[in-house]
């Protein structure tokens, strides 16, 4: 049961959340939607920018198991951290202007499903989900843009980071 348990939760909330946390990305970028109904094969990176640029795991706890210096840092074997891969997705090596949503960004991986032992099992699974509900969504919504004026809310967490709702209007044929 609790195994059950953890994939339910591990699974659910990260996947809905990889995909508003990529859509608000997506329409807040000019172009960013006709592009992506044009040229369907950008979407697998496209997700991965998001994941990059708006983890939906900001971050975890983590137990350090032996001594040691990060940075100068010193951090005692006992201590308990918080892992903060939002953060660590904006300093990766390599990446250029790392504050920017970039559609065709070719960068190497980034740390949105973890790293190590460790590395999340539902990784796969959730990048097909992603793709496909980018891939229905940008073919089946004409013009989609976000509607009204009011803030993003989201809720008070520190572990997982995604949209209450989401207002997106698009564009009805009328023949
Ligand atoms: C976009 C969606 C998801 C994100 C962002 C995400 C993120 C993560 C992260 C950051 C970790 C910790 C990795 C580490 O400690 O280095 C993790 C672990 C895990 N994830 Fe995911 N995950 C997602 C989807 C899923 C799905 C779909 C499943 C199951 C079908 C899943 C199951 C798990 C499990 C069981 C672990 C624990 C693995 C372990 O401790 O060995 N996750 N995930």
């Amino acid at each position: 049961m609790g195994t059950l348990c953890v994939l339910i939760f591990a699974a659910h909330l990260t996947t809905t959340n990889m995909i508003g946390n990529t859509l608000v990305s997506i329409l807040r970028a000019p172009g960013a939607w006709q592009a992506l109904r044009d040229r369907p094969e950008l979407i697998p990176g496209v997700l991965e920018e998001g994941l990059r640029f708006d983890a939906p795991v900001q971050g975890m706890t983590r137990t350090v198991t032996e001594d040691c210096q990060i940075r100068g840092v010193a951090i005692p074997r006992g201590a308990r951290v918080f892992v903060l891969f939002g953060s660590a997705n904006r300093d990766l090596p390599g990446v250029k202007d790392p504050e920017r949503f970039e559609l065709e960004r070719a960068d190497g991986p980034n740390l949105a499903f973890g790293r190590g032992p460790h590395f999340c099992v539902g990784a796969q699974l959730a990048r097909m989900e992603g793709a496909i509900a980018l891939e229905e969504l940008t073919r089946r919504l004409r013009g989609a843009r976000l509607a009204g004026d009011a803030p993003l809310s989201y809720a008070p967490n520190l572990v997982h980071r995604g949209p209450s709702a989401l207002n997106v209007a698009w564009d009805v044929p009328t023949s």
